[in-house]
């Protein structure tokens, strides 16, 4: 890649394409490749092919999709299969024809087995049946994925895939039922801090652990990966280590300075006990996480409060 490379960022409003456009600047890339959704709807197959006619980007982040927690999983089941199906098959086939050099495809855990050996490896995709609340969209990320490996055998494009832990860090993602985990706790502890609450409710018993990545180490793997590797179909990235939903909210009590009770509410029932991807392979190749999960979080935590002082967000 070199420094004046055109380079598309699909979904570069989003929390992880934002952390690849800052970094991109950052590192001194002048020719970064951006459109809204208004500008391009990437559903839009017509306007997908007419944007990399025009654009002919020679390296692609494909970092647009349909995203959200449990609930919206659950309820919005068809939107979430048809509309990364459609994003992901657009961008992929429209950057073969095109002729895109590379291009990096973010898919997500939840493609393992909902029972599977921990910590997850890649060779573990596929061996079992997938967690059925997230189904349709663990299915289209499939999908994207492995239309990467079939452009590369097919057609010998240089297609990689990332399988990203959960992530977080600055968003603007703080809608109040199709949020994830960390702006959701941002969000409820935040809230009872300011309104003098005694206690936050959270579902379940809070055991469950995951890992939590900080999306500017994933926008670092990302970049590294482009720049140094080719050929690199689904790779487990994470930090290797895992925190439990109490840790974690109480990482963000911490951050935020909530003084009150955090009650875990164990009528609600817990996801899997734990969640962990092996990322030897990717630290084999001289990658590793950095950010520790309270720095990520006062990140976060600041982003979150900038965004409230300049109105990008309706108050607590
Ligand atoms: N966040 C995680 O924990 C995590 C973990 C693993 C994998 N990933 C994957 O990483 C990718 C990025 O995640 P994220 O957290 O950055 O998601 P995000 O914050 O929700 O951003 C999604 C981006 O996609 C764009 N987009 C959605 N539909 C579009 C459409 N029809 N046309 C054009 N643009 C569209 C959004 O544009 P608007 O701003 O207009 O909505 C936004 O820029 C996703 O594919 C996600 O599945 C995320």
């Amino acid at each position: 890649m070199q420094k004046d490379s055109s380079i598309y960022v699909a979904g570069h409003t989003g929390m992880v394409g934002s952390a690849l456009v800052r970094l991109l600047k950052k590192k001194g890339y002048i020719n970064i490749i951006t459109r809204s959704r208004e500008d391009l709807d990437l559903l839009d197959q017509k306007a997908v092919q007419e944007f990399f006619a025009t654009q002919n980007p020679e390296y692609v982040f494909m970092a647009a999709g349909k995203q959200g927690g449990i609930y919206a999983n659950t309820t919005y089941r068809a939107d979430f299969i048809y509309e990364n199906t459609m994003m992901q098959a657009n961008v992929i086939h429209q950057s073969f024809l095109s002729e895109v050099r590379k291009l990096l495809f973010f898919a997500c855990s939840c493609i393992y087995p909902k029972i599977c050996t921990q910590p997850m490896r890649e060779e573990d995709i596929l061996g079992g049946h997938l967690e059925p609340t997230n189904e349709p969209f663990a299915l289209a990320k499939l999908t994207g994925m492995k239309m990467c490996e079939a452009y590369n055998r097919q057609y010998g494009t240089d297609f990689m895939s990332l399988i990203p832990t959960n992530i977080y860090g600055p968003t603007t993602r703080y809608a109040n039922m199709n949020s994830l985990v960390v702006p959701s706790l941002i969000r409820r502890i935040h809230k009872a801090k300011e309104t003098g609450s005694s206690k936050v409710e959270l579902w379940g018993s809070g055991k469950p652990s995951r890992d939590f990545l900080f999306v500017d180490d994933l926008a670092k793997a990302s970049l590294f990966l482009m720049e140094e590797y080719g050929g690199t179909v689904g790779l487990n990235i994470g930090t290797g280590k895992e925190y439990s939903i109490a840790e974690l909210a109480g990482t963000i009590k911490k951050v935020i300075g909530f003084e009150g009770e955090i009650y875990y509410n164990s009528t609600y029932p817990d996801g899997v006990d734990h969640k962990l991807q092996d990322t030897s392979k990717i630290n084999s190749l001289g990658w590793s996480a950095k950010t520790d999960l309270e720095s990520g979080i006062k990140q976060t935590y600041k982003n979150y409060l900038d965004l409230l002082k300049q109105g990008h967000l309706s108050a607590i």
